[in-house]
């Protein structure tokens, strides 16, 4: 008898525990020596968090494969396997996260609904567990992928190119510069969402891609789908830093205002706001349109992401 499809509420639960498990898989625990180092990574790695860029590597990589049934002629089971790099990618994302938080960068004390790293231990804690699972990303995807040396160098260099001095961190930097200066153009801000943000998003769906084994077209559909989702996703994680509560957020709402942030709703005003995330949430899901092996479940999630900003 034919199994019917899951609906996208137990598919995306499923790729959530997906995740979770690689996590708790795939990181060193908690005792290992030093044990506050690795204790501190983990508790912000498992203070939770939507999962968004590693759902995306691998719904991203199903995509390109048939949908398993559990049989042993199962065709996933001789597929690449996608946790490593979902795993690598939440690393990369939580390490900006922490370092983010930091009292010289947006000195945030709330983060996941917990304390951030820095306060629950301590900056310089807070700083190694940082660079620690950054580089835990890479240890990840040269041991899980070296069979496929090619793909092993091709996930390598699509996370360093996206974490880098011209994307991720360059966005972190334009970021603080814009800092109260009222000057910030709308190109300034584009170059802040498309680098801090957008570059993981990307980075997230390519990887998915590269180990399902897309072809070059299907990496630039990728490519060009996570741009629009992440413009989107960060346009509307301003407004909701504007509009939503801290309950909700798990961090403190209403801080870039304060701390006089260079966002959408600053330059553009909430109408334009919601507008902009609109129109990029709908690009995002006209790219997944175009790809093969029911691309549904990405544009569910591109529908329920842009759902947040109502
Ligand atoms: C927060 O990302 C940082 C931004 C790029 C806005 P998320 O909103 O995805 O944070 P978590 O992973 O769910 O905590
Ligand atoms: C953070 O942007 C982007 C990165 C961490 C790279 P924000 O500073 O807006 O993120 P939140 O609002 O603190 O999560
Ligand atoms: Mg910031
Ligand atoms: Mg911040
Ligand atoms: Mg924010």
């Amino acid at each position: 008898m034919a199994v019917p499809p899951m609906d996208f509420a137990s598919q995306h639960h499923a790729l959530v525990a997906r995740v979770e498990r690689g996590l708790a898989k795939l990181m060193p625990p908690a005792s290992t020596r030093p044990a506050r180092l690795h204790t501190a990574m983990r508790y912000s790695l498992e203070a939770g968090g939507k999962r968004l860029r590693p759902v995306l590597v691998l719904a991203a990589a199903d995509l390109f494969a048939p949908v398993s049934k559990s049989t042993s002629r199962n065709p996933k089971s001789k597929m690449t396997d996608a946790l490593p790099a979902a795993v690598a990618v939440e690393c990369v994302h939580t390490y900006s996260l922490i370092h983010d938080d930091l009292p010289c960068m947006d000195n945030d004390d709330l983060r996941r609904g917990r304390l951030t790293a820095h306060k629950q231990f301590d900056e310089a804690t807070a700083l190694l567990a940082g660079d620690a699972l950054l580089t835990h990303a890479f240890v990840l995807l040269t041991s899980a992928y070296a069979p496929q040396s090619a793909l092993a160098i091709a996930l390598v260099r699509e996370l360093a190119a996206a974490a880098s001095s011209a994307r991720l961190i360059g966005g972190q930097m334009e970021d603080l510069l814009a800092e109260k200066n009222p000057a910030t153009s709308a190109a300034g801000l584009e170059f802040i969402h498309l680098n801090k943000t957008a570059a993981m998003i990307e980075a997230a769906l390519v990887m998915g891609g590269l180990v399902g084994g897309a072809t070059t077209r299907q990496i630039a559909i990728l490519r060009r789908a996570g741009r629009h989702l992440g413009l989107a996703f960060q346009i509307i994680d301003d407004l909701l830093d504007a509009t939503a509560d801290t309950a909700t957020l798990g961090k403190t709402a209403g801080k870039d205002a304060r701390a006089g942030k260079a966002t959408y709703v600053r330059l553009h005003g909430l109408a334009a706001t919601r507008t902009r995330a609109n129109e990029e949430s709908a690009a995002a899901i006209a790219e997944f349109k175009k790809l093969p092996g029911g691309s549904a479940f990405l544009v569910a999630l591109a529908e329920q992401m842009r759902a947040r900003s109502r």
